[in-house]
């Protein structure tokens, strides 16, 4: 129907969609195994542990992972192997990001090596320290996959992704909430990345609007994870519900015969 130009074919009749309804089976929507690793293209992942917001945000088909820390697994009142448990269950290609609790490398590293047990989809998060990069570095070696996380200033991501780390995770809003610039944080880690050829991505977290996701991504930023209720926000427009009511009261008036 598209010609050479990506323009709509002559001839070509497009119809609105009257009633549709999206999926209950998130299987729907099964994502490819790592998405998130390789792709060229930007991804959104849910910044949740909780099973009810997973399925719902897969049913978009709009989402291919899921991250956590400490923080949000500690919000479902479920132990940690309980919560990882079921979170895989519900999409077993999905990529989760764990986070380490240990401080010191040795049990950072050994941690990391059993989280990357659980399953082929699981990305490690280790923390932004001197003992979180050395544990990275050994970590990289191996082919485990990692988010150096807890990330606020260009020189931290340097460190990260010199010592291997796949992603690194800059926190916008907790920096926006003192007052300083997360967006420009982003832009600068990526055109540095950029300069350098690194192949480290960003994964940009602690999110608080649907415009900053749109702000992120327009300025070249690879994933954005984000609450489930900035997510529904990024669907939203008065214009879109407005054109939505009309059509359907104006569909009313077309006689049945
Ligand atoms: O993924 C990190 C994110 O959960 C932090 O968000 O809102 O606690 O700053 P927030």
């Amino acid at each position: 129907m598209h010609d050479a130009n990506g323009t709509l074919a002559s001839g070509c009749i497009i119809f609105n969609l009257r009633s549709y309804s999206v999926g209950s089976d998130t299987q729907l929507f099964s994502v490819p195994a790592m998405p998130g690793l390789g792709a060229n293209s930007m991804q959104i992942f849910l910044d949740t542990a909780n099973i009810a917001e997973i399925k719902k945000s897969l049913a978009t088909g709009v989402v291919s992972g899921v991250t956590t820390n400490p923080s949000i697994i500690s919000r479902e009142n479920k132990p940690f192997d309980t919560c990882i448990a079921e979170i895989i269950a519900v999409d077993p290609n999905l990529t989760v990001l764990l986070e380490v609790l240990a401080m010191d490398t040795q049990g950072m590293i050994s941690e990391a090596r059993k989280l990357n047990n659980i399953s082929n989809n699981i990305v490690v998060k280790i923390p932004m320290t001197p003992e979180g990069l050395a544990a990275v570095k050994v970590l990289s070696q191996e082919g485990i996959k990692t988010t150096v996380t807890l990330v606020f200033s260009l020189n931290q991501a340097i460190a990260a992704s010199c010592v291997g780390a796949d992603y690194v995770a800059p926190f916008i809003g907790r920096l926006e909430d003192i007052d300083t610039d997360g967006t420009e944080l982003v832009n600068t880690i990526k055109r540095t990345f950029e300069t350098q050829k690194n192949k480290t991505k960003i994964i940009v977290a602690s999110i608080r609007t649907p415009k900053a996701v749109s702000t992120l991504f327009s300025i070249g930023c690879d994933i954005i994870t984000m609450p489930l209720n900035i997510l529904e926000g990024m669907f939203k427009h008065p214009l879109t519900d407005a054109g939505l009511k009309k059509f359907n009261e104006d569909w009313q008036k077309v006689p049945a015969k």
